[in-house]
């Protein structure tokens, strides 16, 4: 742990890591996302409405820092051009309904927000959004929207990309962020149709893209950094996905390890740092899982922990047993099945073919959080007689 007077007379300016835009807001390796994003937006620069279209990328790839940083910069020099122009941003995951939604873009449009009260209907949000729209050209950011069209549907989209047909003097774009790739086949053809075909693709990016995005990082902020430690930071970092925002909490937290005593950032501090990072991720999210998955995990532990082959097809039994033991009735071979290939994608599980054509399981922990998490799920299940 770090406290205050261990940051005494350390001159780095630690923002430089920790905030949502880069320096300058010079985002690396994303010139064609840029430009694409400028493009689409530039109608507006002549008072025209500009189509709407979806962003999509892996986490952690620059999605909601460059459109907001892009919608930014069109504001401020619409702002000087004496155009009206406005953008709000919402985070759909964390909207209620669509109607929540809506009332959350009428809070940043309207001018007086203590008159919006929350929990109202679709068709008051609706009429509210009617009212309050100026003859502006408004950017809708739809962060997330995935999250919202899994539980509601595509109502929201389909009425603001509709709205041009009824108040034909409003200017009204919609940008959608999501991870999920298939979120025009979520939508109506009709929404899906009003999007065309305007996609803006965030790849992810790979150890040498990240080297440059740590570097520039580590220059603002005027860290003492090991090259090879900033090229352990970059592969660690390629390994998860590409993820920027990953990486740049791996290079503050192997500062904030620093900080009390040697000050510069050696690779062995990084590995040190990326250890404890994925011993806390593993036992975090094997203690957010719900019953059925832990006791499917705690089966796999104990045979690994016997050094007995696990395997997709006999796994099953194990859990099935557990679960008879427990007095639950267990979830269907397939649902099994899933959840497997749901450890698998969370990076709790690995599996491999083996020479009979079977599926071996493996856990992906390190050998000390194998020992804990193992622990804390015997202690969970501590009724159980483990195969
Ligand atoms: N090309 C880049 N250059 C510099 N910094 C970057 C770059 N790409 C991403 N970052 C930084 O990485 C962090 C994560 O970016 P951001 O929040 O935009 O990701 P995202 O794609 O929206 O992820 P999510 O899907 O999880 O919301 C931010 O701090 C951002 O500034
Ligand atoms: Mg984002």
């Amino acid at each position: 742990m770090v406290t205050f007077k261990d940051f005494k007379g350390a001159n780095n300016n630690l923002n430089a890591i920790t905030d949502l835009f880069p320096p300058k807001k010079q985002f690396l390796h994303r010139d064609k996302q840029v430009q694409d994003i400028i493009l689409n937006l530039s109608p507006i620069m002549s008072n025209q409405r500009a189509p709407n279209f979806f962003t999509f990328g892996a986490t952690g790839t620059g999605k909601t820092a460059i459109l907001k940083s892009q919608l930014e910069d069109l504001e401020k020099i619409c702002g000087e051009e004496k155009i009206s122009f406005a953008w709000v941003y919402v985070n759909c995951a964390e909207a209620a309904s669509s109607a929540d939604c809506l009332l959350k873009i009428c809070k940043q449009i309207s001018q007086a927000p203590e008159t919006i009260k929350v929990g109202h209907q679709w068709s008051y949000a609706t009429s509210l959004f009617e009212t309050l729209l100026a003859k502006k050209n408004l950017v809708i950011l739809l962060d997330e929207i995935d999250k919202l069209i899994e539980t509601e549907g595509d109502r929201l989209l389909y009425y603001l990309t509709r709205i041009k047909d009824r108040l034909q003097d409003r200017n009204v774009c919609v940008i959608t962020v999501s991870n999920n790739i298939n979120v025009p086949s979520m939508l109506s053809p009709g929404t899906e149709s009003s999007f065309g075909k305007l996609r803006v693709e965030f790849f992810n990016y790979d150890a040498l893209q990240l080297k440059d995005i740590i570097l520039q990082r580590v220059k603002q902020a005027s860290l003492q950094v090991d090259e090879e430690a900033v090229a352990l930071i970059a592969g660690y970092g390629a390994q998860l996905h590409g993820n920027a925002r990953q990486t740049l909490e791996l290079l503050k937290n192997a500062y904030l390890a620093t900080v009390k005593g040697a000050k510069k950032i050696t690779a062995e501090v990084v590995k040190e740092t990326y250890d404890r990072m994925e011993h806390d991720l593993f036992t975090e999210s094997v203690a957010r899982l719900p019953a059925h998955q832990k006791i499917l995990l705690l089966g796999i532990f104990a045979k690994t922990f016997k050094k007995e082959e696990v395997n997709t097809a006999k796994v099953y039994e194990t859990y099935a047993d557990l679960c008879r033991q427990l007095k639950k009735s267990p979830v269907s071979v397939r649902r099994v099945q899933q959840i497997i290939k749901e450890f698998r994608d969370a990076g709790i599980l690995e599996s491999a073919t083996n020479n009979r054509n079977e599926k071996n399981i493996t856990i992906q922990a390190p050998p000390e959080t194998f020992k804990k998490v193992y622990e804390s799920l015997t202690s969970t299940y501590q009724e159980v007689k483990l195969p």
